[in-house]
């Protein structure tokens, strides 16, 4: 299998983009759909696997090199601090983390949010961000359906990703920090990069040359 080159993708936002985009420069296979109940799939012609993964857990795979190369968002590599290449900021995906607090409870100053609970995915982004502005807060890990914390009040305000806006928007929250901006990134496994290099770079160039011209 070694000469094979093994993608994984994420299942969710970045999927269906990622997958056509990979399709545009050739690498493809039959059947790669983010809800295939098959979770290998191969294309021995192209001596290339995919696999498909959830989000959260991609960037282990590719620590481990069960996949030489994936895609995923730079808030989850942020989050998840694992050893592995960045290739190629791939542009689509973009978001930002941020922290937010219902309408009612926006307060004016930054320190006046200290001691609070919050709400998160993200709980080593929230605590690195709050450790820079010398705030001390409380950190409520959730895996999902963020904005419902200060709702029902599991937590007082929440740190998550926002895309268009609409899930904030719709339950009432407000952005009052920035945290950073995310956009899909290609990643590698180093030892993977290193022994496919030749095909690696291509692939890397290729990609390049796809967005470029999508501009
Ligand atoms: C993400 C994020 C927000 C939403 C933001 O959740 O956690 O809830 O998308 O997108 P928007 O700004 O376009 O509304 P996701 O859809 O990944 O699901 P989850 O809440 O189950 O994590």
């Amino acid at each position: 299998m070694n000469d094979y080159i093994t993608i994984a993708l994420p299942k969710g936002k970045l999927f269906r983009r990622s997958r056509d985009l990979l399709a545009q420069v050739g690498w493809d296979a039959e059947g790669v759909s983010e809800d295939s109940r098959k979770l290998v799939l191969t294309n021995e012609e192209k001596k290339i696997r995919f696999i498909i993964t959830k989000t959260v857990d991609l960037p282990t795979y590719v620590e481990y090199g069960a996949a030489d190369i994936g895609f995923i968002g730079k808030d989850v590599l942020l989050e998840e601090n694992k050893d592995v290449y960045e290739l190629l900021d791939l542009g689509y995906g973009k978001c930002h983390l941020m922290m937010a607090v219902p309408e009612a409870k926006v307060r004016p100053d930054m320190a006046d949010y200290a001691h609070l609970r919050v709400a998160t995915k993200y709980p080593r982004c929230a605590k690195r961000f709050f450790d820079s502005q010398g705030i001390q807060m409380d950190i409520v890990k959730l895996n999902g359906s963020i904005e419902l914390g200060p709702l029902i009040g599991l937590a007082e305000c929440i740190v998550d990703i926002v895309e268009t806006g609409t899930t904030i928007r719709e339950n009432k929250l407000c952005e009052v920090a920035r945290i950073f901006t995310s956009t899909a990134r290609l990643i590698a496994n180093p030892v993977s990069f290193k022994l496919k290099f030749d095909r690696l770079h291509g692939l890397v160039q290729d990609l390049q040359q796809a967005l470029e011209a999508e501009k």
